[in-house]
């Protein structure tokens, strides 16, 4: 395939070092604010070039052929505001069909906008191009790619990147002045095997991980704050199934902002569990002594492949958990540097509105089954993903509460398309605090009942687990929404 020159077409410079230029900016310890590209909305457009291909980058003094969005990982941070047009031109320069999504946006499911159904294929070039709404909610938006059967193994390969939407939330003066921090988790594996190829059928089952963790594309970066400061950390789980149980040596995390919006004021945790797609920001009070605090990984089971299948797995498989391990992984360090007047937190965010009680309550159940000539298949409803049947048809201006109901072995979180939601309940029992999400885990053997309000796009799109072999594996539905 010919090689095109792309001109970077937004007029904001690179924010940093670019991670495929040179190997030496992935060992540890460097800064980590420094690491992705940014391209910024200017006069109300964002124009990027995304050039889509596979690049060499090394970890940890390893070497791998990896997946890139403009031969960086993660792909350049994309910020823009509400109202603003937003024009990707995207080029596949892989041997296999992708696409891209828009995880986080409220924008429309269809046309050149967040249509997943689109499929770019070897040498094309597609351009993207929609309008952020005027109302649209802050948030740490995702994008990957989303094209069935290849989701899985692009991000594992190494696709994925921010997408910032700026709102309200920004515009408090205390998180004005908090030092921003990004944070983009990812996992990967460098053996030639596994790294890109499809792993055997187990591995799929559980949901594939690898060994490298990785922060920014960085193993253990740097983050810094001042004595008496605010720093707000803005994380993505951009994990093909990895869940992170994060906690900050010395420091409550201050939680300020879910996937889809703020919180209604800080709320104080001492870890917090994010599973694939999940995003949250946190405020941290730089008010310990100074010195080196670890962000941690703690320990968190997520399933038994052992008791999958009833035992089908053989002896090599039995009992083999994922994610689980004695002790906790290190994932970057937070260092003192430098002194400020000290800051308070903020009291109020942002208030979350009450939605109407639904007239329509679904219930979804995630689960999976073995299938003779088709392995293992997971299903919502009993049913695996086809992309001829529509499985939910919603009308617009509607809210509606579902339940999903987890009656397998392994969590699954779940994710919804276009529309956030508020997560009502957790096993019959109210949440006390609401936040907007969308996507939501449901451990093995929980159920969750969300509320969605169904607003302002008509059209086809899809609801999934965010596990991305899971949703490879058929657990996905389509939803029609009815103008
Ligand atoms: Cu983050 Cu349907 O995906
Ligand atoms: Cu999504
Ligand atoms: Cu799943």
């Amino acid at each position: 395939m010919q090689r095109r020159q792309f001109l970077i077409l937004s007029g904001s410079t690179l924010g940093g070092i670019l991670l495929s230029q040179c190997a030496s900016s992935q060992t540890r310890g460097k800064d980590a604010s420094a690491s992705a590209a940014v391209f910024k909305s200017q006069e109300g457009l964002l124009e990027v070039n995304l050039d889509i291909e596979s690049h060499v980058f090394s970890f940890a003094g390893k070497q791998g052929n990896l997946l890139s969005y403009n031969q960086q990982i993660p792909g350049p941070r994309l910020e823009a505001y509400p109202g603003d047009r937003v024009r990707i031109h995207a080029t596949n320069s892989l041997s296999a069909p992708t696409n891209l999504h828009y995880h986080g946006l409220h924008i429309s499911p269809e046309g050149s906008a967040d249509n997943i159904f689109l499929q770019l294929s070897p040498g094309e070039t597609y351009t993207y191009e929609f309008t952020i709404p005027d109302n649209h909610y802050g948030t740490t938006g995702y994008y990957h790619p989303h094209l069935h059967g290849y989701v899985a193994q692009q991000v594992f390969g190494g696709l994925g990147g921010i997408f910032v939407v700026r709102g309200a939330l920004d515009d408090i003066p205390e998180i004005q002045q908090a030092k921003e921090e990004f944070l983009f988790l990812k996992d990967f594996d460098l053996t030639a095997a596994r790294g890109r190829s499809q792993p055997f059928h187990g591995m799929q089952m559980m949901g594939r991980d690898g060994p490298i963790l990785t922060v920014n594309g960085q193993v253990n970066p740097q983050f810094s704050i001042p004595s008496g400061g605010l720093l707000r950390l803005r994380f993505v789980n951009a994990s093909t199934s990895r869940f992170y149980r994060l906690q900050l040596e010395g420091h409550p995390l201050y939680l300020i902002a879910t996937d889809a919006g703020a919180t209604a004021s800080p709320i104080q945790l001492s870890e917090l569990l994010l599973s694939p797609g999940e995003r949250a920001e946190v405020l941290i009070q730089g008010n310990a002594e100074p010195g080196q605090y670890r962000l941690l990984n703690l320990p968190y089971e997520r399933g038994q492949m052992g008791m999958m299948g009833g035992g089908m797995m053989g002896g090599g498989m039995m009992g083999r958990r994922r994610n689980q391990r004695e002790t906790p992984q290190t994932l970057a360090t937070l260092n003192y540097s430098g002194e400020t007047e000290t800051l308070p937190l903020p009291q109020q965010l942002i208030p979350i509105e009450t939605l109407p009680e639904p007239k329509t309550v679904r219930q979804f159940t995630l689960n999976h089954g073995m299938f003779p000539g088709r392995g293992m298949q997971f299903l919502i409803n009993g049913q695996a993903f086809d992309p001829r049947r529509v499985d939910t048809r919603v009308s617009l201006d509607t809210v509606e509460d579902w339940e999903i109901i987890n009656t397998g072995v392994m969590d699954h979180p779940f994710h919804l398309h276009t529309n956030p939601f508020q997560i009502m309940s957790r096993n019959g029992q109210p949440v006390t605090h609401r936040t907007w999400k969308d996507t939501v885990l449901v451990p093995r053997g929980e159920s969750v009942r969300i509320r969605i309000p169904f607003q302002d796009f008509a059209g086809k799109t899809v609801y999934h687990c965010h596990i991305l072999d899971h949703e490879d594996l058929g657990m996905m539905g389509i939803i029609v929404m009815n103008g």
